[in-house]
């Protein structure tokens, strides 16, 4: 309690913002108390009450003051063709001020499938040249936390871990907490008893759906995919993807867009 919270600058580059909107949903612990409590959120675009030219004053500000001790979360990704002019913040190439955020950080969070791999906006032609976080930060530790969006629980663990032990958590080969990310969602499907007894749903809302078979035949890339959805769950652990009535579409793997993850059936 009388530590002093961990500076924390969260940017945004080209993404949708629904990482942010996930981010406020999470109950364990509630986005408030990381907000409030735990981490002091010293620079967000989205989040903070400043604009315009007090935005910008708020960021210098805080990576002047807390230099090799603040955390740079990252929303989105950088642009890079036409010198990056397709994502303007505060009147620059977004790709300048995640450079220039970076430069003093202790660690980056790459939230979201947006910074982690690219995402929609990377997807073949991907015509901005949208670029992922670690291919423009080279030389800080990266903690990638795919998802389109991640559950909100998953990010708010990352913060209370590194929070808590000041370390980074485990990472696997890929740069993902292991702690989230090392089994897939087929792994822990509720529906695998009927993948392993061979009973499929073969078309929407057969008879098959309504017994709650497995999806695999409708294109559910539940096992190639490793993210925590059916552990942690989403909406306070109430369901997920799957128990919706919906195949996983891999939403937390690499190049999830181009790799045929919509309706593309066995
Ligand atoms: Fe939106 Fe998905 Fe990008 Fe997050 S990863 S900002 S949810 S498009
Ligand atoms: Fe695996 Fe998907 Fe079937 Fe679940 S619904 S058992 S994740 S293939
Ligand atoms: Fe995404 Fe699959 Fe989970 S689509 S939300 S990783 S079940």
């Amino acid at each position: 309690e009388t530590k002093p919270r961990t500076p924390v600058i969260w940017v945004h580059g080209l993404e949708c913002t629904c990482c942010s909107e996930s981010f406020i949903r999470s109950a364990h612990p509630l986005a408030k108390d990381v907000v409030l409590s735990m981490i002091s959120l010293d620079y967000d675009d989205t989040l903070m009450a400043a604009a315009g030219h007090q935005a910008e004053a708020a960021l210098q500000d805080t990576i002047e003051k807390y230099k090799g001790n603040y955390i740079l979360a990252v929303e989105g990704n950088p642009p890079l063709n036409e010198d990056g002019m397709f994502c303007i913040v505060g009147g620059k190439p977004f790709v300048e001020q995640l450079k220039h955020a970076a430069e003093h950080a202790k660690a980056v969070i790459s939230w979201g499938a947006c910074a982690s791999y690219g995402c929609v906006q990377a997807a073949k032609p991907n015509p901005t040249r949208a670029t992922p976080v670690h291919k423009v930060i080279t030389d800080k530790p990266i903690i990638k936390v795919p998802g389109c969006p991640p559950i909100a629980e998953v990010m708010t663990g990352v913060i209370t871990y590194m929070l808590t032990f000041d370390r980074l958590p485990e990472l696997d080969r890929q740069g993902r907490p292991a702690m989230f990310y090392s089994q897939r969602i087929h792994d822990k499907c509720y529906r695998r008893p009927h993948f392993d007894a061979g009973q499929f749903v073969e078309a929407w809302d057969d008879e098959n759906a309504r017994k709650g078979y497995c999806l695999y035949k409708m294109g559910c890339k539940g096992p190639t995919t490793y993210n925590a959805c059916s552990t942690v769950r989403w909406n306070e652990g109430v369901s997920f993807p799957i128990q919706s009535g919906h195949g996983c579409i891999g939403c937390s793997e690499d190049g999830f867009w181009d790799h045929g993850s919509f309706y593309n059936r066995v």
